[in-house]
This record gives C-alpha cells, structure tokens and sequence, in this order.
C-alpha cells in the first residue's frame, strides 16, 4: 500500500501558492489526480463534476489528506455540483469560485465522457449528449472564464482530450467533439493571446490507467490487450498526465500556447502492421507512489493500491 497523504510530484513545493484552479471532472480518475497534485502543489482548487455524491465523497477524502493535513501550504479545496453542459450552472461555477476564492488562474477542462457505439447506432440523443458534454462543456468553461477575470488578469487553460488522431473507433461522437475542442483551443489561443491567456490541450493516450475508465468500459482485459500497442510496453497513470497539465499551467510553458501535448509514449503514432512493436522493459517507471495497473507484471513497484 501506498501512502498517498502526499502525491509525488516533480514539481517544487508551493508552486501554485495563491493560485486558483477550476478542474471539471474532478471526481475520479484524471481529474483526481490532477487535483491532488495541484493541491499538493499549494493551490487552491474548485472541483465541479455533475455526479453530486461521488464529487462529495473525492472531495472530503482530498480535503482530509492534502488540506487538512498540510495546512502550511495554502491549499484549499471547494466542491461544487456542476453540469457543464448546462450555462447556467456553468456561470454559478464561476461565480461560486470567485466569491470564495475572488479569481480563477487556471482552468483545466477535464470533465467529459462517452459510450461505446458503432457509429451507425449512435442515436441523435446520444450523440448530441456526447457533443454537449464534451464540445459545448469545453466551450461554456472557456467562455465564462474568460467573462470572469481572465480577461482582465490572464491566465492558463488545459483542455483535456483524447487519442482521437486517427479517428476514435465505436466512439465516433467523442472523436468529433475532441477534435473540435482541438481545433477550438488553437482559435481561443491566438484570439486570447492579447489578454495574457495561454490555452493547450493534452492528449492522454488511451493507455492510461484509471480505475474509473476500467469501470466506465467494463472490462478490466481491455487495458492488458492493449499493451502490445503501447511504445512504453506498460500502461500510463493518471499522475503522468497531471505532470503534463502542471507543466502547462506553470511558468515553465510561458511561451506555450495552441500546443497539444500527448501523454502516449508515442501510442497515437503507432498502429499494427508487420512489426509488432518488440517486448521490453526498458521504458521509465512511473513515480514511486503512482498506479500503473500492470498486474504484477512490469519492473514497477505494486500495482494495485
Ligand atoms: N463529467 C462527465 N460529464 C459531466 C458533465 N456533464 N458535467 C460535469 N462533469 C462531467
């Protein structure tokens, strides 16, 4: 077992002292460890999800290991029940965070979703509900972030995609409005250029590990089929993406704005043909601490929490 009080991070301490992040989707899964980290980091943090009780349930379990128990750090954390889809409570959002914590520096647009479909059974009703999450949510955060401070203060905005490069097989929804987000982020990023905003996207690969996606997708071998596929010849962790968006949102990617960083180790590159990619271990481990749901079977440390 881990100790996970505090998520280790390459970052320095109080990096994002007196910063305050929005991150949708917080809940679970990406978005989670984003949020652990950014509060290990020192920030303070908004984290909105649609799933009330679950959003509830993260929330006190951050609260209690990287707030409570590190109050040196500045961070804090503010739960708040939020539908992106829906304008309204995407400006309660926002008006929430600035009336505890009066600014918003950074917004990572995490929270999204999918089925999996033939794209011939995707019903209009499902298919608008994937767009309107995923596309439009994207949108609604972006805009009214913009509306409150961001114009007038700058700041920095991750939004997360997915490996849509090559298509999205049986989620042809979601790889329409993933590219469309894409595409989005490199208008706002020249267009918002003169308010100080830097806007990317990161792209984690589908082999990253939660156990959320495992959940969502229902089938815990899908993961393990997917390895021979993998460059890195072992499945990503949530904090290898958290890493990425740090990096987005620090000081360090000053000059980085309209970037799509691939969390993937090159996976979106690859597809089988003659050459299967060889078997190895010789890829980098994963942080101590961090779960790469590997079965045992990689030269990292255990696998499971
Ligand atoms: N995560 C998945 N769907 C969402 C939604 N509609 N609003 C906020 N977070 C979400």
């Amino acid at each position: 077992l881990f100790n996970m009080a505090a998520p280790y991070s390459i970052f320095r301490p109080n990096l994002f002292k007196n910063k305050v992040a929005i991150v949708t989707g917080g809940g679970t899964g990406i978005g989670k460890g984003i949020t652990e980290e950014l509060l290990h980091l020192g920030c303070k943090v908004v984290v909105a999800s649609r799933n009330e009780e679950r959003l509830r349930k993260a929330a006190e379990d951050m609260r209690n290991r990287l707030v409570v128990a590190q109050p040196h750090t500045g961070a804090d954390l503010l739960a708040i029940p939020c539908n992106i889809r829906k304008e309204n409570e995407v400006k309660n959002l926002m008006e929430s965070t600035l009336e505890k914590f009066h600014k918003i520096d950074f917004l990572v647009n995490n929270g999204g979703g999918q089925y999996i479909s033939h794209v011939e059974d995707i019903s209009t009703k499902g298919w608008q509900a994937v767009i309107d999450t995923n596309l439009t949510g994207a949108f609604l955060m972006c805009r009214e972030a913009f509306h409150s401070g961001m114009k007038e203060n700058g700041g920095s905005i991750v939004n997360i995609i997915a490996d849509m490069v090559k298509g999205m097989l049986f989620m042809g929804h979601s790889g329409a409005a993933r590219a469309g987000v894409e595409n989005m982020t490199k208008t706002m990023a020249i267009e918002w250029a003169k308010y100080g905003i830097r806007i990317n996207c990161v792209l984690p690969g589908s082999a990253i590990y939660s156990e959320s996606a495992a959940m969502n997708y229902g089938d815990p071998a899908l993961f393990e089929r997917l390895k021979p596929e993998i460059p890195a010849r072992r499945l990503g962790t949530v904090q290898e993406v958290s890493a990425a968006v740090c990096f987005l949102l620090s000081p360090g990617a000053s000059f980085v704005s309209g970037a799509t960083l691939n969390v993937d180790s090159g996976g979106s590159l690859y597809s089988r043909n003659f050459f299967e990619i060889p078997d190895h271990d010789r890829w980098p481990a994963p942080l101590e601490g961090q779960t790469e749901d590997d079965g045992g079977q990689g030269s990292t440390p255990p696998s499971k929490l």
